[in-house]
């Protein structure tokens, strides 16, 4: 998002406070935002607080002046307009080309991508006007974040409130972004393997996930339908996520899921050994004694027992403490796994477990690109961009 000039429209909806966060979040993503309130708005709020927090004058119908550029023309310049919240008002005056104010006619006058995020009452959303805007709109290339089903400000229920300011933040990205995996599947797993000893201990590894979810998140702005398999909490994501705990679970979700898969991105770290039997409920030291040794069996190999899925784009990834053998140990796995590329990861006084950045070696089998120190989210782009000429 950075330095991508976005408008931010905001409509006369009881939701409009919720723009205030919209904006700060946008801005915090590096965005270049300027803000146009409706006449609408305008009932419910004064310029004033946008003043405030955005870097650019407030484009409203009071405000309007040609000398100073605050105008239709120049505000219609931008990378992206989103309608957050968007009034049904408004929905229905874009979707039939009128522009009787300085608001409509900004919308109007400009030709950059449109993202409408509705707010309102659900029989306003549903009234057959509504709808016959929403689809015509959308044939235009519009696209829409839909709201949620919730208790409205109104106390009727149902589907209306503007949508979480953090999905809103994702459908931005996406938009913003190159549809470099559209109409792709793409299957990311990430986190450790939990593989239970007793019913209070486990046999684990100190993968975080991050890099898993920042991949899952950049493949998201490319516009891939992506299912994340992950071990760790996956709050607020807009793309399907399959939540497991051992092995086993992972296999099964990738098992499940792989039909029809274009890439599968198997960052999880999984337990090389695990317990060869579970105890129930919890070992008790009185009755094993001074001495004792579990017994561990190898794990099944999932990344290697996918051979077949000869039609899936399969990306490994390996994380090396021994910088010495590091890529020969790669490079072994890239081929006796049958893989597209592995990504290693050699931890250092730099790269640790569970830290927000990391570097890695792209490695497949004609070429080696080495990616530095950088975040993860910059690192995960990095890997997308190499994923897309595999
Ligand atoms: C208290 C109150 C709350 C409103 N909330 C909404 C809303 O959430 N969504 C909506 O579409 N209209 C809502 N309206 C109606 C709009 O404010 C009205 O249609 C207005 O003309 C919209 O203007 P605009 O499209 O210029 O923003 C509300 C009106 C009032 C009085």
């Amino acid at each position: 998002m950075k330095n991508k000039k976005i408008l931010l429209a905001v409509c006369g909806s009881i939701a409009f406070y919720k723009a205030f966060e919209i904006l700060s979040m946008l801005k915090k993503e590096g965005a270049d935002v300027y803000v146009m309130l409706s006449d609408g708005a305008l009932k419910f709020c004064s310029s004033l607080g946008f003043e405030a927090l955005s870097d650019h004058p407030i484009l409203t119908s009071q405000s309007e002046n040609w000398q100073a550029g605050l105008n239709h023309i120049n505000y219609a310049k931008m990378d992206l307009i989103l309608i957050a919240p968007a009034s049904v008002n408004t929905i229905n005056k874009l979707a039939n080309g009128i522009c009787d104010n300085v608001f409509m006619q900004t919308l109007i006058a400009s030709n950059a991508p449109i993202l409408i995020a509705p707010a309102a009452n659900t029989k306003m959303i549903e009234h057959f006007s509504t709808k016959n805007s929403f689809e015509f709109l959308k044939s235009n290339g519009v696209k829409f974040i839909d709201p949620i089903e919730k208790t409205l400000a109104c106390k009727d229920f149902g589907k209306g409130a503007l949508a979480d300011a953090e999905t809103i933040i994702y459908e931005v990205k996406k938009s913003l972004n190159e549809p470099k995996f559209e109409g792709k599947k793409v299957i990311i797993t990430g986190g450790a393997t939990i593989e239970k000893i007793d019913d209070a201990r486990a046999i684990t590894n100190f993968s975080s996930g991050k890099m898993a979810k920042a991949l899952a998140d950049e493949f998201y702005f490319a516009s891939a339908d992506v299912t994340l398999i992950a071990s760790f909490e996956t709050n607020k994501t807009p793309y399907q996520t399959i939540k497991f705990q051992t092995s086993q679970e992972l296999k099964s979700a990738i098992d499940e899921n792989l039909q029809n898969a274009y890439m599968l991105v198997m960052s999880a770290a999984v337990s090389d050994y695990i317990p060869k039997e579970k105890f129930t409920g919890k070992l008790k030291k009185e009755s094993l004694g001074s001495n004792w040794g579990l017994n561990l069996r190898q794990n099944i190999d999932i990344l290697g027992s996918l051979k077949e899925f000869k039609n899936v784009k399969k990306i490994g990834f390996k994380m090396e403490m021994d910088a010495k053998n590091a890529l020969t140990n790669a490079k072994n796995m890239l081929k006796n796994k049958n893989l597209d590329a592995v990504c290693l990861n050699v931890l250092d006084d730099e790269v640790k477990f569970g830290s927000d950045v990391s570097k890695i070696c792209f490695i497949t089998a004609s070429e080696t690109k080495e990616i530095t120190l950088n975040s993860k989210q910059n690192i995960a782009r990095e890997i997308l961009n190499l994923a897309y000429n595999l």
